[in-house]
């Protein structure tokens, strides 16, 4: 996990943490009241290069999906080429650590091992710079004896 700043993300991801912070505005949170908003870049060659994904709860509570799970789905229901960068944001002081469900569907959703993951502080500057394989070291893969599975076209 390395720091980083905002400034440093906008600069090399333009709109990415922006992205991240509108999907958190349509979270649906009636439970925990916790909003957190994610956001994916690529450069795949369409011209929307940002798709976002905020947390949605059900009251039915084991129903709830996370924010990053919403926008990896969103993407790959998409059609979208493999993503660059991920941001996350929550109402808080410190960088969100995203859930184990997550870590492990980002992983998957990371078969070049390139994705860049940004999780960003709702209330400050300071901004965390990870990956897929430092959030969760030894993730699950089902080994078919299959060539490298991607979700992306
Ligand atoms: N949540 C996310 O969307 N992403 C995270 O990284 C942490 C947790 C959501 C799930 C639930 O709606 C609420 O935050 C509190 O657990």
């Amino acid at each position: 996990m390395k720091a980083t700043t905002r400034a440093a993300v906008e600069q090399e991801f333009p709109g990415l943490i922006t992205a991240a912070e509108g999907a958190r505005r349509r979270a649906w949170a009636p439970h925990s009241k916790f909003h957190v908003g994610a956001a994916l870049l690529f450069d795949d060659g369409r011209d929307e290069r940002l798709v976002g994904g905020c947390n949605v709860e059900s009251d039915v509570y084991g129903l709830t999906i996370c924010a990053e799970r919403n926008a990896l789905f969103a993407a790959v229901a998409q059609g979208r080429g493999e993503p660059l960068a991920m941001a996350v944001v929550a109402d808080t002081d410190a960088p969100v650590a995203p859930c184990g469900a997550c870590r492990q569907v980002m992983h998957e959703c990371d078969p070049e091992r390139r994705l860049r993951v940004f999780l960003v502080a709702g209330s400050s500057d300071i901004v965390h710079e990870t990956s897929p394989s430092e959030l969760l070291p030894g993730a699950f893969a089902l080994d078919r004896g299959e060539a490298r599975r991607s979700p992306w076209r």
